[in-house]
């Protein structure tokens, strides 16, 4: 098997998701490229990154030079060219088929022939990604939980198509991060949103029959089962396009009513509530 060293990453796209992948890998003393379309959502996601940094600085969890050291560690390009020497790329746009599957025939003819190519996709189906490259062996989902800089947890998804040594490769990264990787066959959902969206789906429901509020059935899973957080709060921090975008393909997958989306959660989608990310979904922030 051939050894590769993983000493830089580009990632692809500029969301909640992107800027904390770039921070972790910054972090591990990796190279990080961020490519976005425009320049502005590329100057929002550095002053996420660095404000959260700043954050820790304030709270003496992080020092100046490795704030510093991790800020130097990450650049950012408009052109997918930008990644053309990174060792892996992930891709972390909008949860999207059609959209990731243009972005990966683009990055097959402009990243260099050994990267790895990766997604970032919550539950679409990686070989439909892979399929669409000149290196189908060299595709596997690498999934951050989100947010990316607290979380641990990492699913390592292998497409059918996928080579041994690609596997062998993402986890080795993972490792590198310092992140814990699970492995999981290319099914949708993967483990962790195959079991926790009929859980938020469900909740939607309960809502919606009036049988407690939002706020009493988030306290009720923080305090009856120890969870972080309420389902409202995480479909919030989730993002409820992207949530509405996971229920739909896991629908696709599975025809279970449960992972139906809710009719509460699309009319929130269409106002433009977003949860978090646009300061208001279920709740306002
Ligand atoms: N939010 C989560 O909790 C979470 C967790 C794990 C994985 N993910 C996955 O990560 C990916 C990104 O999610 P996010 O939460 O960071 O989303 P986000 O809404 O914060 O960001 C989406 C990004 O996609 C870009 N984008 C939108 N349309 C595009 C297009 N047509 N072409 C190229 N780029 C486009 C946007 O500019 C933005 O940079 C998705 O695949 C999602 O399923 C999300």
């Amino acid at each position: 098997m051939a050894v590769y060293q993983t000493n830089s990453v580009g990632i692809v796209g500029s969301g909640i998701m992107a800027a904390g992948i770039a921070e972790v890998s910054a972090r591990a003393g990796l190279r990080a490229v961020l490519r976005a379309r425009s320049q502005d959502s590329l100057n929002a996601a550095l002053k996420q990154i660095t404000s959260g940094l700043n954050r820790q600085v304030e709270k003496g969890k992080l020092d100046t030079a490795e704030r510093d050291r991790i800020l130097s560690n990450i650049t950012t390009t408009t052109e997918l060219a930008g990644l053309a020497d990174c060792d892996i790329v992930i891709e972390s746009v909008i949860e999207d088929l059609a959209t990731k599957q243009e972005l990966f025939r683009q990055l097959d003819v402009t990243i260099k022939p050994t990267a790895l190519l990766a997604t970032n996709t919550s539950t679409l189906s990686v070989v439909d990604m892979a399929k669409v490259t000149s290196r189908p062996d060299q595709v596997c989902g690498i999934h951050f939980f989100n947010p990316a800089t607290v979380l641990p947890l990492v699913e390592i998804v292998r497409p059918i198509t996928a080579s041994e040594d690609t596997i062998t490769r993402a986890s080795a990264f993972v490792t590198t991060i310092g992140k814990e990787g699970v492995h999981v066959l290319d099914r949708a959902g993967f483990i962790v949103n195959a079991l926790l969206f009929p859980y938020l789906n469900n909740a939607i429901r309960m809502l919606e029959a009036g049988t407690a509020s939002m706020e009493d059935i988030d306290t009720a899973m923080k305090g009856g089962c120890n969870f972080p957080m309420g389902p409202f709060a995480l479909l919030d921090l989730v993002g409820l396009d992207t949530s509405l975008s996971i229920l739909e393909t896991l629908y696709a997958s599975f025809a279970d009513d449960n992972f139906a989306p809710r009719p509460m959660l699309r009319d929130l989608v269409a106002a433009g509530r977003l949860g978090r990310k646009t300061k208001a979904g279920f709740y306002v922030y």
